[in-house]
């Protein structure tokens, strides 16, 4: 099935995708774990174009999070290697989409310098464009996320230009690394896990989580929409109840 079966008034605004599977897609092809991220190259590159054709605004794609560190040292160096190629070679193709393209995460610590230049320089390019926002969570956790908002909420109560009183949800809302961005409508995990692993933890709150088999390497548009077709038989409530 494709696009046409969609319905275009319901397109979520928001679609955040926790790209999982790379590993045991080598490994089941008797390759090194590494190919498998590698492979995750044309899968993104599909899913963004996909996600262009039907109007999708926001995609935010989990690409390293801070648990990863954890990794074997040359998959870590691996990855770091390769997300800092992929934006030197394809962002002018983002760019020409009309792609704005950001990160989120922690940009200091252990991410090499020369990625956190390239991330930098990605951004700038691609800060005017308009048609799609595609969100990079590299060295993301959900709980760093908020460990750092409260730092910086402490931070203005401390200078006395917040009442501790007054912090609420928007407060907090607004010491997210990506103030404006809107909550994800959808979750997309692939490889069959059922979990978050402290992705977007704030954010995901009334998001509708779907969950597909496919390993990322292999996922395509289709599956994007597949997701989306399941998005819109569902029924959303935000804790109220229908009338
Ligand atoms: C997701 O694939 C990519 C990253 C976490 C960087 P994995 O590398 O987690 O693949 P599996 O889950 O081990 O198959
Ligand atoms: C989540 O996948 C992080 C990314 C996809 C970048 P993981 O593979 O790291 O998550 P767990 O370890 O299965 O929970
Ligand atoms: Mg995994």
């Amino acid at each position: 099935m494709t696009e046409a079966s969609l319905d275009p008034a319901r397109i979520p605004r928001h679609v955040a995708i926790v790209m999982d599977g790379n590993g045991r897609w080598a490994q089941r092809k008797g390759l090194k774990r590494t190919e498998g991220h590698a492979a995750g190259e044309e899968a993104l590159f599909d899913t963004v174009h996909g996600a262009l054709d039907i109007g999708l605004r926001w995609m935010t794609v989990f690409a390293f999070s801070t648990e990863n560190w954890r990794r074997p040292l040359d998959e870590v160096r691996f990855i770091m290697n390769f997300n800092e190629g992929l934006l030197l070679e394809r962002r002018e193709e983002l760019d020409e989409l009309g792609v704005r393209v950001r990160f989120i995460g922690r940009r200091g610590g252990r991410v090499p310098g020369r990625v956190r230049r390239r991330i930098d320089e990605t951004e700038s390019l691609t800060e005017r464009n308009k048609r799609m926002t595609l969100t990079f969570a590299f060295n993301y956790g959900g709980r760093a996320e908020l460990v750092d908002a409260a730092r910086s909420i402490a931070r203005e109560a401390r200078a006395r230009r917040l009442d501790p009183d007054k912090i609420n949800d928007k407060t907090i809302a607004r010491h997210l690394y990506a103030p404006d961005m809107p909550d994800p409508d959808l979750l997309v995990r692939t490889s069959g896990e059922f979990r978050i692993s402290n992705y977007l933890l704030w954010e995901l709150a009334y998001a509708e989580l779907v969950f597909t088999d496919v390993l990322w390497p292999d996922f395509r548009r289709e599956h994007l929409y597949d997701a989306i077709r399941e998005y819109q038989r569902r029924e959303r409530r935000f804790g109220g109840v229908d009338e």
